[in-house]
């Protein structure tokens, strides 16, 4: 937890951001996995921790905008309570901590609502993601579960992001941490990696590390010699020589700071010649994008230069043809990366997409493409210093996509389907860094985890 004044400062901030009425942030509750009492690790809700610090279950957080004040709603444990989780610090003093002098008990909560509703006052709040808390703000607020959506705030989702997706100091301290345990997955990876073990053996051992680490991963972990299966989280396969293997995964810190890094290495330790060459081009669009970083500029743009560095690249290697800028205004990059560059990333993992990547990766000045591939993209507006982004271009061949556009002929002028055939077992390859925007430039996040070719083999080989 940071200092009170940390949180204090930042609801003053929201409630200076949004004109009107009570903010209402619902915190988490356990999320059963197979009955009641047998529930997932507790996960509090990113807004809630950002703005109150407490990770603790069935909290509520009120800010009223006219009155200046602030407000947390939770019980204290009953005996029960002690005898099976252990004494809790009081409510009143969990508040405290975090610069909240007004702690009032549950069952006031639909009091406070009710007279703020007869009042006419708006009640803000953030799109839920969680069946309980669209129970508990359904029944707060007496709108159905469905009408939900239509009724967020979208004025408290902008400000929200505003003050978010400004890193803090402090915050990016958490994130490098996040990331340094990222680089023990990582490495932890590079060395299970030879032909015969089975990929759910490193994949335990990769999670393992975060947990032992202080908090789980920050997604579940893809890691698969099926490259080409972008979010494969099948780990049942025995890995076979001559093969590649990507791991994608970070860790969640216990103030619930992620990182999200990815890397595709040999399995037995060394890459082929082919192999190299397609990695290659993949490194140096991850390269030029994070030398490109800087605030002022469009991630889009971000985006387009990875696209143009892969066609440029597999021109070279004939696999595509013809005037790399018109290839990529056409699209026909997407057949090899059909994905976006990046995203945000800081308490969140892909940082507020429950809000709707829009209101995160878009403005008033950019909206979102509607072509294959870029449209996927999502963060893709102006960059300011503050902001954590991931850099995760990727080429792939994907049999699927393959057969369809060559079905269709399409891109024919940019693509060597004949080429492309050769490649058709390749699988994938992508890399992902971790990256803020700095006031001139960009900085890499945590250690450095191998990236080049010969780290890797060093690492694989060590
Ligand atoms: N690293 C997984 C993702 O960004 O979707
Ligand atoms: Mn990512």
């Amino acid at each position: 937890m940071f200092k009170k004044e940390v949180y204090t400062k930042r609801r003053e901030e929201l409630r200076k951001r949004v004109k009107s009425g009570l903010i209402l942030m619902v915190g988490n509750v356990d999320a059963p996995f197979n009955y009641p009492a047998n529930h997932y690790t507790f996960r509090q809700d990113s807004s809630f921790m950002y703005f109150f610090g407490i990770k603790k279950q069935k909290f509520t957080g009120i800010l009223d905008i006219e009155a200046g004040e602030d407000y947390i709603f939770a019980d204290d444990f009953d005996m029960d309570g002690i005898i099976w989780m252990g004494k809790m610090q009081s409510v009143k003093e969990q508040a405290e901590r975090v610069g909240v002098s007004k702690s009032l008990p549950v069952y006031k909560l639909d009091q406070v609502i009710k007279t703020a509703l007869e009042q006419g006052r708006k009640i803000h709040f953030l799109p839920p993601y969680r069946a309980e808390t669209k129970i508990t703000l359904s029944a707060l607020l007496g709108i159905p579960t469905a009408g939900l959506s239509e009724a967020v705030s979208s004025e408290l989702i902008k400000a929200v992001v505003s003050l978010r997706e400004i890193k803090e100091e402090r915050e990016i301290e958490q994130m490098e941490q996040a990331t340094d345990i990222a680089y023990l997955m990582h490495t932890m990876a590079m060395k299970m990696a030879k032909p015969g073990i089975k990929e759910m053996e490193i994949a335990g051992m990769v999670e393992g590390i975060s947990l032992a680490s202080g908090g789980p991963v920050s997604f579940p972990v893809i890691l698969s010699q099926n490259v080409h299966i972008i979010h494969n989280y099948d780990h049942s396969a025995f890995l076979e020589d001559g093969r590649l293997l990507v791991t994608d995964a970070g860790h969640e810190n216990e103030l619930h700071y992620t990182s999200d890094i990815t890397r595709t290495i040999p399995a037995g330790g060394k890459f082929t010649t082919k192999q190299k060459e397609i990695y290659e081009i993949v490194l140096a669009a991850n390269e030029n994008v994070r030398e490109g970083i800087k605030p002022g500029i469009l991630y889009r743009d971000m985006h387009l230069l990875a696209a143009k560095t892969i066609t440029q690249g597999l021109k070279d290697l004939g696999i595509m043809k013809g005037d790399v800028d018109q290839a990529v205004a056409a699209g026909a990059h997407a057949l090899f990366y059909p994905h976006g560059l990046g995203h945000m990333i800081g308490l969140d993992v892909h940082d507020m997409e429950g809000f709707g990547e829009d209101f995160v990766g878009y403005d008033d000045k950019i909206t979102r493409s509607d072509q294959f591939g870029t449209a996927f993209l999502r963060l893709a507006k102006e960059l300011k210093p503050g902001f954590a982004l991931t850099d995760e271009p990727g080429i792939y061949f994907i049999h699927d996509l393959i057969d369809l556009w060559k079905s269709e002929n399409k891109n024919s002028d940019f693509i060597n389907y004949d080429k492309v055939e050769q490649y058709r077992d390749f699988s994938g390859i992508r890399i992902e860094d971790d990256i803020l925007v700095t006031e001139t430039g960009s900085k890499v996040l945590g250690k450095p985890i191998p990236k080049t070719v010969k780290e890797i083999e060093d690492m694989m080989q060590s």
